[in-house]
Parts: structure tokens; C-alpha cells; sequence
């Protein structure tokens, strides 16, 4: 599966949800997840975000992310277009540090 990481996290820039074929994104108040479960690993979500925040489960010290994807996944609402949810100040975001610690809740 792909997994959304913390980069996402306050940028949202929703570019991902565009392509998706399998519509598995889930939208948080903060950031979005995949369902590992539906994701079927096509892969043309990762170089269309902005962020840099889709990366492959097989990259390294992805497990806390993966189970964030799968907890929130099946809790926050599918979405399959671009809500309009991307914050005024995302690219003040993009590439901040530690973003889970400090944001996520
Ligand atoms: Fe959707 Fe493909 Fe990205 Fe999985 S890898 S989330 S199926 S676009
Ligand atoms: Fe997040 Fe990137 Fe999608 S910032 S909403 S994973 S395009």
C-alpha cells in the first residue's frame, strides 16, 4: 500500500484525491489518509502531491504512519474530489518538520 505521511499534515493540498482510481482517501481535518485495504498500489498518487507526502510502505519507518492510515481511514469521511479544504498558509507547511508531534490530533 501507499501511505500518506506527516507532510500532508496542515498542507492537504488535495491533489492526490484527483487520481486516485480506487477513490481510497479519507479526509481529516488536518491532513489526509489512505486505506490500506483499497489502496491497490498503482503508485500516480505519489509524484502529483505537492508535498512530497505519499510514500510507498516499503520505504523504511513507515509504521506509525501506516497505522495512522488504517485507524483514520475507517473513521474519517472518503473523499473523492478536491473538498477546497487546502489551508490558506499550506505552503508556509510544506517541508516543516516534526508536523505529527506538533499538529496532529
Ligand atoms: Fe490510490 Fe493508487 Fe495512490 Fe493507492 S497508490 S492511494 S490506489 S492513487
Ligand atoms: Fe496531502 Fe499531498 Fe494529498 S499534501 S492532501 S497527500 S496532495
Amino acid at each position: 500500500t501507499y501511505v500518506v505521511t506527516e507532510a500532508c499534515i496542515k498542507c492537504k493540498f488535495m491533489d492526490c484525491v484527483e487520481v486516485c482510481p480506487v477513490d481510497c482517501f479519507y479526509e481529516g481535518e488536518n491532513m489526509l489518509v489512505i486505506n490500506p485495504s483499497e489502496c491497490i498500489d498503482c503508485g500516480v498518487c505519489e509524484p502529483e502531491c505537492p508535498a512530497e507526502a505519499i510514500l510507498p510502505d516499503t520505504e523504511t519507518g513507515l509504521e506509525k504512519m501506516l497505522e495512522i492510515n488504517t485507524t483514520y481511514s475507517a473513521q474519517w469521511p472518503n473523499v473523492t474530489t478536491n473538498s477546497g479544504q487546502t489551508p490558506a498558509d499550506a505552503e508556509e507547511h510544506k517541508g516543516e518538520e516534526d508536523k505529527f508531534e506538533k499538529y496532529f490530533s
